[in-house]
């Protein structure tokens, strides 16, 4: 992984999760300074051994020197205060859990301490941007950029324009996500924008196929991985997101687009009102070591 030709710069990954640690280590491994942000030491910590053991998976792949991995690595600093990282900032990426309020807060103080020229991302999955953008005296520098686990893998960034998105934005948020080796899908600020208003109809119609009986979980999975060729079937898949999260999606779906067809499964709300919530608490539709 070589420098970006863009030139490095200042980004502040905000939430220490699943999708932030991706997102730090993958601006950390085309040669850009990180700091990561994220309201405790001990999410930082969790984060950082997340990266690391991503990192550790290349080395032994031998795709990465142990000494180009200490590098990656050493870019990436750790900080509970936002204001404090944000402050000399070329680029912000938000990627804290889904709650508008939360992702709110986050925009008004980035609105007052990064800099004008800063671009302020979200990494939401399908919180409108121009909401997010209208707390802030700046919504044209506001822009979704949508990284899909795991994030070093995964080739793609959808880009979301929000209502005031400026052009300057969309071609440098473009621009920055090709020099990470990416590939860019733009889309327009709409629910669930096109990745999740696609995938989370296809993995909520396999979940009702479970709950009406229609197939096994193993059925179900094995007829859309080898007959559509995914690399893993939906209900694995779920598991791998995490259903709390897939609740979430489907439900700003069914609220911002009125329409039922986006009702989510009863037995999907009621396993995560139970706590499966998939491979992170251990189980899921299958059960995890
Ligand atoms: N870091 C580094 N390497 C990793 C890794 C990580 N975080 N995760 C997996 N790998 C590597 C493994 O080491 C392994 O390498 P080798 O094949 O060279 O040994 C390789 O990736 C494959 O991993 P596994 O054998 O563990 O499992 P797999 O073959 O099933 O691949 C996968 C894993 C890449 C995740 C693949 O299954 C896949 O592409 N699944 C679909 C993922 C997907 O759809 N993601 C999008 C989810 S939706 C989303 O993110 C957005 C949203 O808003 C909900």
């Amino acid at each position: 992984m070589s420098a970006s030709s863009i030139g490095t710069l200042n980004v502040v990954v905000i939430g220490a999760g699943t999708m932030g640690n991706g997102i730090a280590q993958t601006f950390a491994s085309f040669g850009h300074a990180v700091q990561l942000v994220d309201v405790s030491q001990a999410a930082l910590d969790r984060g950082m051994g997340a990266i690391r053991k991503s990192l550790d998976r290349f080395v032994k792949k031998e795709k990465l020197s142990q000494e180009q991995s200490d590098e990656i690595f050493g870019r990436i600093q750790t900080n509970t205060d936002l204001k404090a990282a944000a402050g000399t900032a070329e680029l912000v990426v938000e990627a804290v859990f889904e709650q508008e309020e939360v992702k709110k807060d986050i925009f008004r103080v980035l609105d007052e301490v990064a800099p004008k020229d800063c671009i302020l991302a979200s990494n939401t999955s399908s919180i409108s941007i121009t909401r997010i953008a209208a707390v802030t005296s700046r919504p044209e520098k506001v822009i979704g950029m949508h990284f899909m686990n795991p994030v070093p893998l995964m080739k793609l960034v959808e880009i979301i324009r929000g209502e005031c998105t400026d052009e300057a934005t969309l071609e440098r948020t473009v621009a920055i996500s090709e020099a990470l080796g990416k590939t860019v899908g733009v889309a327009g600020d709409y629910p669930g924008f096109i990745a999740n208003r696609i995938l989370m109809p296809m993995i909520n119609e396999a979940a009702f196929s479970l709950f009406e009986g229609i197939a096994t979980k193993e059925d179900i999975d094995t007829i859309m991985k080898l007959g559509m060729n995914h690399p893993m079937g939906p209900l694995t898949l779920a598991d791998f997101i995490g259903l709390d999260v897939i609740v979430e999606i489907l439900d700003v779906l069914y609220e911002g687009f009125g329409d039922p067809k986006f009702r989510c499964c009863p037995m999907l709300r009621r396993m995560v009102e139970a706590g499966k919530l998939g491979r992170k608490s251990g189980e899921g539709f299958y059960k995890y070591n």
